[in-house]
């Protein structure tokens, strides 16, 4: 029989949250919500929508591996150079990149247990291995990740998936300056723009921390994980070193000119936030009011601890057409992931609640 790597049989299969179609299969349904992936409710970007639809006429071209046009945008809106940056097929490809490019089959690397499972495949693909720390008091182990100085990579997830905690620049840091130099940092900063803090001044960071590797992703606010775009920003040692192993055409052309278009649609990116910050603090007030005990969130969905029938509740909420996601992959079977949806979406959950619970 064929068999792959020993290192490839040691990874555990992502599990996606589930999809809509798969939902109204089951249960025949004709209208399903979704708040199990963290995608944006209000859809897509609509100046991305109109740039991607332009590139219909060019895709039997190669994309420009570099994207250019998306790269520039970039280094204006972060005030960095050309060389700093990296773009992806979603921030997943960077991460992926950075545990290829760094880790040796002796090497560890540490993150939290109960964060985005990538870190830990990305890893452990590579004959590495991962340690994964428990959460403390339920935000990222950032103490007990300095315990491992001699660790290869740390990844940070900064607001926190699944438990949307988060910590401020300063916090960040003053953890940065105590990583030893040798150690490349990937801090992740999927749903960054969701905490309400100023973004951090990257570029100084980048500067004074040639280790660190921060990730971003256009799939959360911007509304385009279909596309699959992200990108990374570090020292132009670490990106060169990425380039170096990074497939030719790694992003699509409708992608990142979709991407660079999202960037600047103001709007939508003001829409997106405001109904989150209203959704997030409606969600979190009607679970506490059911008497659920719920995570501060600095992100664009809510983790609440459900109890032993959390798995129950997810179900019946499928077979009613509405998918959350429950955390056992995340070593916290108790707890639920709820993704901010509109207005709409969150009354019609909370309606379901409402019933279920009789309040
Ligand atoms: C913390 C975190 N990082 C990275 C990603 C991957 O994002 P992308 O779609 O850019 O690959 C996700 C996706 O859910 C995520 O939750």
């Amino acid at each position: 029989m064929l068999r792959p790597r020993k290192e490839i049989q040691t990874i555990s299969d992502y599990i996606p949250g589930k999809s809509i179609d798969e939902i109204k299969e089951k249960h025949k349904l004709s209208r399903v919500i979704k708040l199990a992936s963290n995608e944006n409710p209000l859809g897509t970007s609509p100046l991305a929508m109109a740039a991607y639809r332009e590139c219909a006429q060019k895709l039997h071209l190669y994309p420009r591996g570099s994207a250019p046009e998306l790269v520039k945008k970039l280094a204006l809106k972060w005030k960095v150079k050309l060389e700093n940056l990296i773009v992806g097929n979603g921030s997943d490809e960077i991460l992926d990149l950075a545990a290829r490019a760094y880790l040796n089959k002796s090497d560890y690397a540490v993150g939290a247990k109960s964060t985005f499972s990538v870190y830990a495949s990305a890893t452990l693909q590579t004959g590495a291995k991962y340690k994964g720390l428990a959460l403390e008091n339920f935000c990222y182990p950032l103490n007990g990740l300095l315990k491992f100085p001699k660790a290869k990579i740390i990844f940070v997830c900064n607001p926190n998936n699944p438990t949307g905690t988060f910590y401020s620049n300063k916090v960040i840091y003053k953890f940065l300056q105590k990583v030893p130099k040798n150690c490349l940092v990937v801090l992740d900063m999927a749903y960054a723009e969701y905490a309400g803090e100023n973004e951090p001044p990257l570029n100084r960071w980048i500067k004074q921390f040639p280790n660190l590797l921060c990730t971003r992703t256009f799939s959360k606010l911007y509304g385009l994980a279909g596309l699959r775009i992200g990108y990374g920003i570090a020292s132009a040692n670490i990106i060169n070193t990425l380039k170096k192993i990074k497939p030719p055409f790694n992003s699509n052309y409708p992608a990142q000119i979709a991407a660079a278009a999202a960037l600047e649609d103001r709007d939508f990116i003001e829409k997106s936030l405001k109904m989150n910050v209203e959704g997030r603090e409606h969600l979190t007030e009607r679970l506490q009011g059911f008497g659920f005990e719920v995570l501060p969130s600095s992100a664009n969905f809510v983790c609440t601890k459900i109890g032993k029938r959390a798995a129950e509740l997810v179900a019946w909420l499928e077979s009613k057409g509405v998918i959350i996601r429950q955390l056992s992959s995340f070593g916290l079977p108790e707890h639920v992931r709820i993704t901010v949806g509109t207005k709409r979406e969150n009354s019609t959950l909370i309606a379901l609640l409402t019933y279920l619970f009789n309040k």
